[in-house]
């Protein structure tokens, strides 16, 4: 008994020391200690597929709006994310962790998921939470068209960007 709260002690005050010692680093530039990132990534998995599976999913409709959901993605995710045929910016660049492009991505998770990190954002990763700035429709909307990211050509991307009278210059980095 007394072996084991010495032992607590020590790990709690070498844990403190670390944190106060101010050695490990923070700089984005850095990349995380292998432990650091596996626990990040493995909690983030965790957590998104528990909590989505309790949450409500997107809105039922018969079919999410695909322009709308494009115009929403097209303003607010290309900046982080990017899209067919878009450069990655330079923001994107030197984010940590550094947002994936979503084409591959989405195929990892379920619509429920999707719509459930959209709306909710991830901690400790620059993933913002949309859901305290759109509706669930929209939020709805945005993920009927990341679903179909896989499909989309650099051409189609620059098409739809035509459509919507849209610069194709928005995103590129240079
Ligand atoms: C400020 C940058 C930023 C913006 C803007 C942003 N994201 Fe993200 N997003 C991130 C980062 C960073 C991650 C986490 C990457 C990680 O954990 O490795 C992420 C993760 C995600 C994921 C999970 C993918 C995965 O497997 O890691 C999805 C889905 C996603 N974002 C969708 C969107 C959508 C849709 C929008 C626009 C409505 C958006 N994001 C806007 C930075 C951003």
């Amino acid at each position: 008994m007394k072996a084991f709260l010495i032992l607590t002690v020590l790990l709690i005050g070498g844990f403190s020391l670390f944190i106060y010692s101010g050695i490990y680093n923070v700089a984005a530039s850095e990349p995380h200690l292998d432990a650091v990132e596996w626990i990040m990534e493995t909690t983030r998995d965790r957590s998104v597929r528990r909590h989505a599976d309790k949450a409500p999913g997107p809105p039922e409709r018969e079919e999410a709006n695909f322009r709308e959901g494009f115009r929403h993605y097209d303003e607010m995710c290309v900046i982080c994310h990017s899209a067919p045929g878009i450069e990655q910016s330079e923001i994107s660049k030197g984010q940590n962790p550094e947002p994936p492009d979503l084409g591959e991505e989405v195929l990892k998770w379920s619509r429920e998921e999707l719509f459930w990190i959209v709306k909710n954002g991830l901690k400790m990763t620059g993933m913002p939470a949309f859901g305290l700035s759109h509706s669930d429709r929209e939020i709805g909307d945005i993920v009927g068209f990341i679903t179909r990211l896989p499909d989309i050509s650099p051409q189609e991307y620059a098409g739809l960007r035509e459509e919507m009278g849209r610069e194709n210059s928005v995103g590129h980095s240079h």
